[in-house]
């Protein structure tokens, strides 16, 4: 179980000469193990940031992360390389190879590695899982933009990560769409135990996340639980502050 813990992390990224963006400005926080979470707050706020932290892409100024159970901003080397593929990634452009088809994408991630399972076989389980049988073999130019986005989902979990980070994975999508991707990430969590968390602007996409934490300038400025068993105005009340 992938509990993750934020203690005092900070990141600043170098402008110019002088001037220092706080992007991470001293978080801590505990996020429950397979919790889904939605991280919301303006453009610039920190959320992709935070994300790439937390997936150990870039290493925060101070502070630690914790994941299930290890340190991981003490990672190096192979130690690293190892944790990272425990990680599933989501963007919000999908980054598919546009030369793969559906299937290879999928497989790509795991190309080098020796895995446990058959790597083929795998991946056409999770085609179908994410809804796209029978288009296996098409290229990325000939799928749409959710049907990308589902590869881009089925590519993720094709490690079985214990915590899967997507940045605006429904961003590009139309509303419809992305209550459809939504729907399908929160059916693979269920089926695969892992912690979710996810960067969106869209409060309707945030509030059918079990909690929704709010960045400013790099620092939590909002944390709503949205699993307990409130009246209904309550709950009301909890989404309307998401707005
Ligand atoms: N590689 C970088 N170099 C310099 N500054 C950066 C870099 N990455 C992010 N920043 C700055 O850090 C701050 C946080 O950026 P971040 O991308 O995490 O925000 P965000 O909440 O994901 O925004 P958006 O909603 O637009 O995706 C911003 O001020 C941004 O300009
Ligand atoms: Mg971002």
């Amino acid at each position: 179980m992938a509990e993750i813990e934020l203690r005092g992390v900070r990141k600043t990224y170098g402008v110019g000469r002088e001037k220092r963006v706080k992007a991470i400005d001293d978080i801590t926080l505990p996020l429950a193990a397979t919790s889904v979470v939605a991280l919301t707050g303006a453009s610039g706020s920190g959320k992709s940031t935070l994300l790439h932290l937390i997936g150990a892409m870039e290493k925060p100024d101070s502070g630690t992360i914790t994941v299930a159970g290890s340190e991981v901003t003490a990672l190096r080397g192979g130690a690293l390389a190892a944790y990272r593929r425990t990680v599933g990634f989501v963007f919000q452009r999908y980054h598919l190879l546009p030369g793969l088809t559906a299937l290879d994408n999928v497989i790509a991630s795991v190309l080098p590695y020796r895995t446990p399972f058959d790597k083929r076989k795998r991946a056409r389980e999770l085609l179908t899982a994410v809804g796209l049988s029978g288009r296996e073999t098409a290229l990325p130019s000939k799928l749409s933009g959710g049907e990308q986005q589902r590869v881009a989902i089925a590519r993720a979990l094709v490690n079985d990560p214990a915590v899967l980070l997507a940045d605006e994975p429904t961003g590009n999508l139309d509303s419809a769409t992305a209550a459809d991707i939504l729907r399908l990430l929160t059916e693979v969590r269920r089926q695969h135990p892992m912690t979710v968390l996810l960067a969106t602007h869209d409060p309707q996409v945030a509030a059918q996340c079990e909690r929704v934490i709010r960045l400013r300038d790099g620092a939590v400025v909002q944390d709503v639980d949205l699993t307990g068993e409130y009246p209904a105005a309550e709950m009301i009340r909890r989404i309307g502050q998401l707005g």
